[in-house]
């Protein structure tokens, strides 16, 4: 089964072909962060209008990179949620009109799930699993049973963690989006030289919730007045990633000791973080739970996560049904 994936909840526009689920046939990704930077966050009404001009160039790129035709595809799938409403709308009527037109069905799919799935191209967890998903407006745990079961434990009181990358950044001087730059001037930190020890907020409770914003305060505090120098920046930079990362292994280990679960799951933006990643793994050994990871590309938002999600899924609506749905959450 030929699935194209689309996918504009944000301030991308992503359009994926994927065969059976597993197959990446053409992902093409295209970003407005760039015109966004000078404002140091997402402006809706011009990532829309980026994603009205992007949507139609990108699904001919993705058929002609898969040596494909319209005719040959057999379900068209959409993020219908959460995200931009503008946004959103590009997407789902892009594909809605497809799917009309060419007489093929259409799979909505939230695209909170999608970021679980992006990591199935590489390896096939197993249920059940705890699911994170951490992403510039998302911070969620999920307990998943099984394809389309979901339990949701916890998420953020907050800020997101993406959105505390995003706001550090900022207090730090750096560009946006702020986890890659974060990332980027924390490897400069010298190990001997680390003195520097931001707050693990909630990390002792025995819930299953996170907060960011107190951690985004605390750096915010401990910078003012302060010249950010290369090297205070970088010592900052790694202080934050790694609070950050201490209170995302810490609540995903509690939940898997909760529930015994056989897989980790990790999806969103944040998850293309190294310092996390090899976190993850470390604080795994000897747990007898596998941590998945998706490949780079397929952390961050795109349409190859989409039509994996659907495949999975399968569960298609007549086309006149679907409707974008901004605060869509799990079920
Ligand atoms: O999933 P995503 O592409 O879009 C949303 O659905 O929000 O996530 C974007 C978020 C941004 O906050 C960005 O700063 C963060 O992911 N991000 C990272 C990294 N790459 C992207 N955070 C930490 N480290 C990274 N390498
Ligand atoms: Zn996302």
């Amino acid at each position: 089964m030929i699935i194209l994936g689309v996918e504009t909840t944000c301030d991308e526009t992503g359009v994926g072909i994927v065969r059976d689920g597993k197959t990446v046939l053409a992902n093409v990704v295209s970003s407005s962060a760039d015109l966004h930077k000078k404002y140091r966050g997402v402006v809706p009404e011009i990532a829309a209008r980026e994603q009205v001009r992007t949507i139609i160039p990108e699904i001919r790129e993705a058929l002609y990179l898969s040596d494909l035709k319209l005719s040959d595809i057999d379900a068209l799938a959409v993020a219908y949620g959460p995200g931009l409403i503008g946004s959103l709308l590009v997407g789902v009527e892009t594909a809605r009109v497809l799917a009309l037109a060419l007489g093929k069905v259409i799979i909505p799919v939230n695209h909170l799930v999608a970021h679980i799935y992006a990591s199935w191209i590489s390896e096939e967890p197993k249920f059940p699993l705890i699911g994170l998903i951490i992403s510039g407006g998302h911070t969620d745990l999920v307990l998943m049973s099984d394809h389309s079961k979901f339990s949701w434990l916890g998420g953020t009181r907050d800020d997101s963690v993406g959105e505390a990358f995003d706001k550090v950044a900022r207090i730090l001087g750096l560009s946006y989006p702020g986890g890659p730059e974060i990332e980027r001037v924390a490897l400069k930190s010298i190990h001997d030289n680390r003195d520097i020890k931001f707050p693990r907020p909630m990390v002792a409770e025995d819930n299953l919730d996170f907060s960011f914003s107190g951690l985004k305060t605390a750096v915010k505090n401990y910078v003012s007045g302060k010249k950010l120098a290369s090297k205070f920046v970088a010592d900052v930079a790694f202080g934050f990633q790694e609070a950050a990362a201490d209170v995302l292994c810490s609540k995903v280990f509690l939940a898997v000791k909760k529930y015994r679960v056989k897989s980790v799951v990790v999806g969103g933006g944040v998850a293309a973080n190294d310092y996390l990643r090899l976190e993850f793994v470390r604080r795994s050994n000897n747990l007898g739970v596998s941590v998945l990871f998706p490949e780079k590309e397929l952390a961050v938002d795109n349409g190859a996560m989409i039509a994996v999600a659907a495949f999975f899924s399968n569960q298609s609506i007549d086309p006149v049904l679907l409707n974008a749905d901004p605060s869509l959450h799990f079920l």
